[in-house]
């Protein structure tokens, strides 16, 4: 992207916000105000050394708790989750630093058109797509065929070395995560960490400077992820941002300080045919405050072959989804505009 798409530079030069940004009417965002904290929405909260440490008992009500996650909510949040806080505290202090470096710093990493790692906005396709109110920085973090050298950067100090510690921290999460919801899916074995080879995961951090005009721009355009998982961190004192449609509203989540926000993919609802939701999710803006997330995607190798379980299909719940090439649905991902549950059409 030019100088001129640039959401903390155009923020900075005080300028009108330009066309490309302002949504038609019924792309416009609610928007969270004291008086409509009630759509502040309560997503299921999982303990997750009940899952780990707990004694069976624990375990099995956490399990059920979990399920109802998955199938209701399809995001949840995870207290207990074991990763050093201090850790997730340094990952959110080299995020904002990089953010803060001067443009002409942070232009060394451009996000190539129709890739997604880099710094710059995901997701374009044409010129007269809306964009976006957010600045990201995308890298694939594993397996390490996935790291592009040229775009990690040598700023801020300890960057690189703590998307590492970080990641492999995400990574066994994600991995008890998906031992888990297998427990909850009733199969036997570790079957989802099995059949997803060397997973790959990729992390991207999205700033969100203030926006003079939060009622007429959205953070980040909605869509359902096309990963297996994804966890979120978002920065303390950001401002409410992440809004999940549920029951057909858009309803804010509130993450809880030091817990990780957790969501099922496009993979999981394919696997489990539609029993677990790939529930589609945007980002708004604020007036006065901005908003950092940390986001880490985690999915299968790109050589898997993926379609409905047959422990899911029976004459019930009959097949939703074809059989397909992860790999080529992650090509389709990124290389089509975010668009709600779009992307997913491409498993029918
Ligand atoms: C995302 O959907 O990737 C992140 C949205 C957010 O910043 O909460
Ligand atoms: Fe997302």
């Amino acid at each position: 992207i030019g100088h001129i798409d640039d959401v903390q530079e155009l923020r900075k030069s005080k300028s009108k916000i330009p066309e490309r940004f302002l949504r038609d009417i019924t792309e416009r965002p609610t928007l969270v105000t004291p008086e409509s904290s009630s759509s502040l929405s309560d997503i299921p909260i999982i303990d997750f050394s009940k899952l780990s440490k707990g004694n069976k008992d624990e375990l099995v009500s956490e399990l059920v708790r979990l399920l109802t996650a998955c199938e209701e909510w399809g995001f949840f949040q995870v207290i207990n989750h074991g990763i050093e806080l201090s850790l997730l505290d340094k990952m959110e202090k080299v995020a904002k630093e990089f953010f803060m470096l001067p443009f002409a710093e942070k232009q060394k990493y451009p996000m190539a058109p129709g890739t997604v790692q880099g710094y710059g906005q995901a997701f374009v396709f044409s010129e007269d797509q809306k964009l976006d109110w957010c600045n990201m920085f995308a890298l694939g973090v594993e397996p390490k065929f996935m790291r592009n050298p040229k775009l990690w950067p040598t700023k801020p100090e300890n960057f690189s070395e703590t998307v590492e510690a970080y990641s492999s921290e995400v990574r066994k999460l994600c991995q008890s995560l998906l031992k888990y919801i297998g427990m909850t899916l009733g199969l036997k074995g570790d079957v989802l960490n099995e059949m997803f080879g060397v997973a790959v995961q990729a992390v991207r951090m999205n700033y969100y400077p203030p926006c003079s005009r939060p009622d007429l721009v959205l953070g980040l355009s909605p869509h359902s992820d096309g990963s297996a998982l994804t966890v979120l961190q978002e920065r303390k004192g950001s401002s409410i941002g992440l809004q999940i449609l549920k029951d057909n509203r858009w309803v804010s989540v509130q993450p809880i300080p030091n817990a990780l926000v957790i969501n099922i993919g496009d993979t999981i609802e394919v696997l489990t045919n539609g029993k677990y939701k790939s529930v589609e999710h945007r980002a708004v803006t604020h007036k006065h405050k901005d908003r950092l997330s940390i986001v880490t995607f985690y999915a299968p190798s790109y050589e898997i072959e993926l379609g409905p379980m047959p422990e899911l299909v029976d004459e019930n719940n009959t097949c939703k989804f074809r059989r397909y090439n992860h790999g080529e649905y992650s090509k389709h991902y990124v290389t089509n505009k975010l668009q709600g549950k779009k992307t997913l059409e491409f498993a029918k």
